[in-house]
């Protein structure tokens, strides 16, 4: 089984939706690691009911990003992670775990890339008045956001009701992530270099 690490920041739903995928075996995966790098964020309360470790790693504790992420690595490295999902981690990726996990990253965020970057995607959706947006899994690089696409799903925005087009996106995100991630496992087999 592939051993992945999810990195969240938020309530982690998807990182719920993912240790499901695990336990019923749509996904040939195992969660190993949970990193947030925002101790009080739900993610952990959800983390905690399972048996998986739970780390929580705040960069301001670190003198450098580049200390903060040499930190993750070595928990990392203890638990063998072979791949990194990010699930609502909302840092960028510096170079030391690039380098490390190469085409190993991938994250989800809620948009049809490369429009709405960054926070808030679906608020920047809707404030922009697009009538379609949707969700898309990539591989991730040192840009906020970028990196080769994976998978896109469309969702249409639900005039008028900001909290029913956030639902119907998280619904589909539950979905695509991993499938997603399943599909990539599956056609890259074996452990990181
Ligand atoms: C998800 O919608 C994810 O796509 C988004 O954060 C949310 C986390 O929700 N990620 C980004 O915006 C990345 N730029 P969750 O904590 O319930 O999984």
């Amino acid at each position: 089984k592939a051993r992945i690490a999810v990195f969240a920041s938020g309530s982690g739903s998807n990182f719920e939706a993912l240790e499901n995928a695990c336990r019923e075996g749509e996904l040939d995966a195992e969660i190993v690691l949970v990193m947030t790098d925002k101790p009080a964020s739900f993610v952990v309360e959800r983390a905690r009911l399972t048996d998986i470790r739970v780390v929580a790693l705040e960069p301001k504790a670190f003198p450098s990003k580049q200390a903060y992420e040499e930190a993750l690595l070595g928990i990392l490295r203890e638990e063998d992670v072979e791949w990194i999902a990010l699930a609502g981690y909302m840092r960028l990726i510096g170079p030391t775990l690039l380098a490390a996990y190469p085409s190993r990253i991938v994250n989800i965020h809620p948009s049809l890339l490369p429009s709405f970057t960054g926070k808030d995607a679906i608020g920047q959706a809707i404030a922009h008045g697009v009538k379609v947006t949707g969700v898309t899994v990539h591989l991730v690089d040192a840009g906020m956001d970028t990196g080769p696409i994976l998978a896109q799903v469309a969702v249409p925005v639900v005039e008028g009701d900001a909290e029913k087009t956030a639902q119907a996106i998280q619904r589909i995100e539950h979905v695509i992530y991993k499938e997603t991630l399943q599909k990539l496992i599956l056609t890259n087999g074996g452990v990181h270099s």
